[in-house]
């Protein structure tokens, strides 16, 4: 995001929370200082549904939404543990930028939008024109039937300066990723304690299954059977998807009619030759003897995803 984005993003705000004299024509990227003093006299409204973590912090969030760039830059809401229990609105006081920007109709090279297709535009479940990645995974039909990702499961923190965890990430926190810190550096998210958890490869081996899904899939599901992963998976690892990033009755309901629903975040969409070494949640009847390639699998979901009671 440049800067004269985050000031556009900040004036629609501002504008929209009734803060009138903010818009005057003496606030321009270069009128902080009389953004500031406009700021000191009428107090700015912040969203009601903020976090009570956001809470802790209105002063600084009023500082950066009167034009102080740099102070909104490093909002202590950006890193862990604050980041942790943010919430979606804390973001978008901010950030409306991500879910509204849309791709170009046209490339600067003159190519329609309209006139190429990714290969993932082809699947049955794309539904729509090209969209952004982040509408994608949180505004889209199939993203809010199948999960409920918010922005802190992908944001755990990042530091735009050094785009490296030691900076932000305290001590006590750098392995609660999984064992892991919580970012990858140099990147903004952790990309395999997030993205390769839906865009694996499918584990065909551990399957028993002789081949890729897309050239075996025929047999499995013969006439009358929609989706062939659950002549398997009604029996074995049925104990799935009890987490809070995902919806686990939206899945289900979606899965009655195909496999590819599945298939989708398990190998479907694979940016990855390997695959998420998911955790083995014991199942009914499940066969004590654990497989060689699951001996340092972990036994339930994170701790901090687990729906508890489940
Ligand atoms: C007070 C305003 C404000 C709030 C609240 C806010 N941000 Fe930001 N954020 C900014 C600004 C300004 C930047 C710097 C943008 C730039 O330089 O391109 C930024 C940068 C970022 C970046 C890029 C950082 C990098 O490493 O380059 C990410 C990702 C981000 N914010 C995510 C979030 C998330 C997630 C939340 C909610 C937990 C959030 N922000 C809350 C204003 C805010
Ligand atoms: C599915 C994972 C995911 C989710 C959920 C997600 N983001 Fe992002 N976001 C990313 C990735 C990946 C990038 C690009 C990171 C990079 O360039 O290193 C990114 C980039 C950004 C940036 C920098 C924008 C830029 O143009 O470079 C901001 C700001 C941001 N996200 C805010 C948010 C906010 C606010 C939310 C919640 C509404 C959110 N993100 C939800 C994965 C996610
Ligand atoms: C919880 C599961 C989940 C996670 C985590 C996830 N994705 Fe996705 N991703 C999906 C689903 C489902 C779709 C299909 C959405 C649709 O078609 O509307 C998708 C679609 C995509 C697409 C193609 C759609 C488009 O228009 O952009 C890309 C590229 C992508 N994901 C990349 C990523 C990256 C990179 C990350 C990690 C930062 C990530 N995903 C994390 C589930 C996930
Ligand atoms: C022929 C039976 C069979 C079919 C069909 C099948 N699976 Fe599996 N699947 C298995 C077995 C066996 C395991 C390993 C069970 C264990 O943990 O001992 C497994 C494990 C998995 C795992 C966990 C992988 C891991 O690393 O822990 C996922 C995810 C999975 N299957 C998804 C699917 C999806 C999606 C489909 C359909 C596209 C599918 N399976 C079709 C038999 C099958
Ligand atoms: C939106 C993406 C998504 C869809 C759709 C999806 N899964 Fe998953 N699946 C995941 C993720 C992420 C996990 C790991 C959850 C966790 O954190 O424990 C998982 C875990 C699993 C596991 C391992 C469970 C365990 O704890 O032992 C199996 C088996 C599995 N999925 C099979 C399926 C089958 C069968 C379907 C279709 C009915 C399906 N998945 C649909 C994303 C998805």
């Amino acid at each position: 995001m440049t800067k004269t984005h985050w000031m556009a993003t900040a004036l629609t705000l501002m504008a929209s929370i009734g803060a009138a004299q903010l818009s005057s024509p003496g606030f321009s990227q270069g009128g902080l200082a009389t953004a500031a003093r406009a700021a000191d006299k009428a107090p700015l409204a912040l969203p009601a549904d903020r976090s009570e973590t956001m809470k802790k912090f209105d002063a600084v969030t009023k500082q950066a939404l009167s034009g102080d760039y740099e102070t909104a830059t490093y909002h202590p809401i950006h890193f862990p543990p604050n980041i942790g229990t943010s919430n979606r609105a804390d973001c978008m006081t901010c950030h409306q930028e991500v879910l509204t920007t849309k791709p170009r109709v046209e490339s600067q090279a003159g190519v329609k939008g309209d006139n190429v297709l990714a290969w993932y535009q082809t699947l049955d479940s794309y539904e729509g024109k090209q969209e952004s990645f982040h509408w994608r995974h949180l505004e889209s039909p199939l993203a809010k039937q199948v999960m409920k990702l918010e922005c802190n499961f992908c944001h755990q923190g990042s530091d735009p300066r050094e785009q490296s965890p030691e900076f932000t990430v305290p001590k006590a926190l750098q392995t609660s990723n999984n064992g892991q810190v919580p970012f990858t550096n140099r990147k903004r998210v952790n990309p395999s304690e997030t993205c390769l958890r839906c865009h694996g490869n499918f584990p065909a081996e551990i399957m028993g299954i002789p081949g890729p899904w897309h050239e075996q899939r025929a047999d499995l599901e013969p006439e009358g059977t929609p989706n062939g992963c659950l002549t398997c998976h009604a029996g074995i690892r049925t104990e799935r998807h009890n987490v809070t990033y995902l919806n686990k009755d939206g899945i289900d309901k979606a899965a009655e009619n195909s496999s590819d629903v599945c298939y989708g975040c398990h190998g479907g969409r694979a940016w990855y030759r390997i695959s998420y070494p998911y955790p083995r949640t014991p199942w009914p009847d499940m066969d004590k003897t654990v497989p060689d390639w699951a001996k340092d699998r972990p036994t339930k979901s994170e701790s901090r995803y687990l729906i508890s009671g489940k």
